[in-house]
Parts: C-alpha cells; sequence; structure tokens
C-alpha cells in the first residue's frame, strides 16, 4: 500500500510520526512523503531508501497513491482534495483537519468506538475518513461503553480545554505569558515578607497590561482562562460546542435519531490535555458498580478512577495524562438531580486520541 504523508512536519503531523514509529506502522506500508515548501528535500530517516520530498500541490504526484494522510490543515485539505476527487483519483484520504467532517461522503474515525462504522463505510466504497474534534473524541473514548449499552438520554459538557487546541504557537504563548507573570513579581517572591495583595496586584495590572504576549490567544490565558472556543455562531453556541452533538452523533453513526450533546467549551492554562466535566442523563437508574464496569470494559485505554480524592489528584489530571493515551474517567457518583443523573470527568491528551492516534488506526484498519 503506497500511503502519501502531507504535513508531517507540524505538531499533529509530528506525533503521528512518532506513534507510527513506536508502533512500527511505516513496515506495513510504501510510505511516500510530500512538502508545500522543500520539494527534492531528504524525506524523514525512517527507513533507507525512501524518495525525495514530492509536491504536495502536485495532483499528479497524489494521484499515484492509495492514501493519502494529510495534518496540512483545512486550506490545505480545501484546495487540493476536490482537484485530486476531479482528477479522477480514488484512494483513501485519511485527514486531521474538519474540512470534510460533516461530509455525507466521510467518516469520523473513532475506531475503538465506531469500528462498526468504519467498516460499514469500507465495505460501501466509502474514501473519505477524517478525525474528529478533540473534545468530542476523547469525551467518546472515555464514556463509549455508556452510549453502547445505550444508556444515555442526553449528556452536558463542560469543557477545560488544553492550548495545544489551539497551535503550536499558542503553546509557546501559554508559556511565555506565565514567564512574564512570573518576571513582573519575582523579586517580591523571593521576599517571603512581601505583601500577598501587592503581588496580586502587579499580576492583575501585568495581565490587563500590554507587555503579556497574546498575539495568538489575543487574551491573557496564563492566571485566567479563555470562555469561548472557535466561531461565534448565531444558536449562542461556538463552533466547538456545536461540534458536540454533531460529531458525537455522527461518530456513532446516529444522524437519524441524535443523542443531546450540549454545553460550554473553555480554554484553560494546561499544556495538551483536554479535561470535560460531564453531567450524563441516564435513560433508567443504573447501579454505579454496572456504570463502572461498562466504562472500564469498552476499550483498553478508559480506565476509572475512583470517586476519592487521592485517586483523583494523582490519576485524573492533565499532568497524569499527558503524553500518554490513557483515558481516565473519574468523579463518577449519582447527583443530587436523581438517580438517572450521572456526573464524570474525564482528561485526555489533545493530540493523541484527540488526533494523530485515530488516524494511524485508520491505516491498520485499511490493511486488515
Ligand atoms: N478545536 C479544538 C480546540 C482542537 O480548540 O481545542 C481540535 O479539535
Amino acid at each position: 500500500m503506497k500511503v502519501g504523508f502531507v504535513g508531517w512536519r507540524g505538531m499533529v503531523g509530528s506525533v503521528l510520526m512518532e506513534r507510527m514509529q513506536a508502533e512500527n506502522d511505516f513496515a506495513n506500508i510504501e510510505p511516500v512523503f510530500f512538502t508545500t515548501s522543500n520539494v527534492g528535500g531528504a524525506a524523514p530517516a525512517i527507513a533507507s531508501g525512501l524518495p525525495a520530498l514530492k509536491d504536495a500541490y502536485s495532483v499528479d504526484d497524489l494521484k499515484q497513491l492509495d492514501a493519502i494522510i494529510t495534518c496540512q490543515g483545512g486550506d490545505y485539505t480545501n484546495e487540493i482534495f476536490p482537484k485530486l476527487r476531479a482528477s479522477g483519483w480514488n484512494g483513501y484520504w485519511i485527514d486531521a483537519a474538519s474540512s470534510l467532517r460533516m461530509a455525507k461522503d466521510a467518516i469520523i474515525v473513532l475506531d475503538p468506538v465506531n469500528l462498526d462504522v468504519i467498516k460499514d463505510g469500507i465495505a460501501k466504497g466509502v474514501k473519505n475518513y477524517i478525525g474528529g474534534n478533540c473534545t468530542v473524541s476523547l469525551m467518546l473514548m472515555g464514556l463509549g461503553g455508556l452510549f453502547h449499552a445505550g444508556l444515555v438520554e442526553w449528556v452536558s459538557s463542560m469543557t477545560y480545554q488544553a492550548a495545544s487546541g489551539a497551535g503550536a504557537q499558542n503553546m509557546r504563548e501559554l508559556i511565555s505569558q506565565m514567564g512574564t507573570l512570573h518576571a513582573s513579581v519575582a523579586d517580591k517572591l523571593a521576599d517571603p515578607k512581601s505583601a500577598i495583595l501587592e503581588i496580586d496586584r502587579i499580576i492583575a495590572e501585568t495581565m490587563r497590561g500590554d507587555d503579556l504576549p497574546k498575539a495568538n490567544f489575543g487574551h491573557p490565558l496564563a492566571g485566567s482562562l479563555l470562555p469561548y472556543i472557535d466561531k461565534q455562531w448565531e444558536t449562542g453556541q461556538s463552533k466547538e460546542e456545536w461540534k458536540g452533538q454533531a460529531e458525537t452523533n455522527k461518530i456513532l453513526g446516529r444522524d437519524g435519531n441524535p443523542i443531546p450533546v450540549d454545553g460550554l467549551c473553555v480554554r484553560i492554562g494546561a499544556m495538551r490535555c483536554h479535561s470535560q466535566a460531564l453531567t450524563i442523563k441516564l435513560n433508567k437508574d443504573v447501579p454505579i458498580t454496572d456504570i463502572e464496569a461498562l466504562i472500564a470494559n469498552a476499550n483498553p485505554w478508559a480506565k476509572v478512577v475512583p470517586n476519592d480524592r487521592e485517586s483523583s489528584m494523582r490519576d485524573l489530571t492533565p499532568t497524569a495524562v499527558t503524553g500518554t493515551l490513557s483515558i481516565p474517567v473519574g468523579r463518577l457518583r449519582k447527583m443530587n438531580m436523581g438517580p438517572q443523573y450521572l456526573s464524570a470527568f474525564t482528561v485526555g491528551d489533545q493530540l493523541l486520541w484527540g488526533a494523530a492516534e485515530p488516524l494511524r488506526r485508520m491505516l491498520r484498519v485499511l490493511k486488515e
């Protein structure tokens, strides 16, 4: 299988490359690397004898491939995908960008949750397989067991989304903001007798001032939060919030009979793990031990964290999860609203299950 890679040098692309090397995925395919800026340059050193980098805008070169994986972004997809299909190319298009996600002839890939939908698509000749929104994918990796058991009447998700979801430059900016804040009071921090309210006043002044780097976020994130992610839509939802219901139901293959999913999406100062506090209305009263078993048994990565303080603080944080494929789900308990109302908190690495991992696994599904 000849597989083209576009956008492999960016943040999601680099995570994809690392994961594919770790899982020995390149042994099963013939990789061809593309570039938008360095045609003829050397391919990455993942194997010997790889051809030089090809032009990512050359339909003739792209047409030679059985499958293309792109992490180049939505503008690239919008420009090249229609031309490639118009040229008669009938290979598999596997894409991290959202451009084609909701298209009728595209499937959102998250195989631990929707392998049946993916396989059905392959059998029916669907050729476009798109990675889902990170927040949606991470929620379904954690709670897939409850959805599959048919127990979910609706979900409200309040998110705590990391800087990485906004891009590599935003991650850098978050750290720079932290540094600027620290520097503004470093002398006072060093003096244990300095007044905390004076430190606080300077920090607030720095956050509101012009010295804080904010070219990417446009606002202070360090020491604060951003209560809006992505575009504003007329419904009052942000585009990120809209994706919750649209993509969850598309992934589960239930467009015609959607489960309501809604909530607020908020950016916080975490690096690359998105967290979500969930309120789930179950359609019947199910014992919490059964709920825990359904969640834990749904896939090898979802794991139940006991709802105690120590376990939650140790295992249910971005710090614990970052750089791993683990999807802990904790704070599981019935709420005061009644026995059908379940609370949950889940954390997942936005660059792994939220972006790169479903794409590399899609190649494996195609090879089966
Ligand atoms: N839209 C997400 C975010 C990232 O801004 O966190 C990728 O799905």
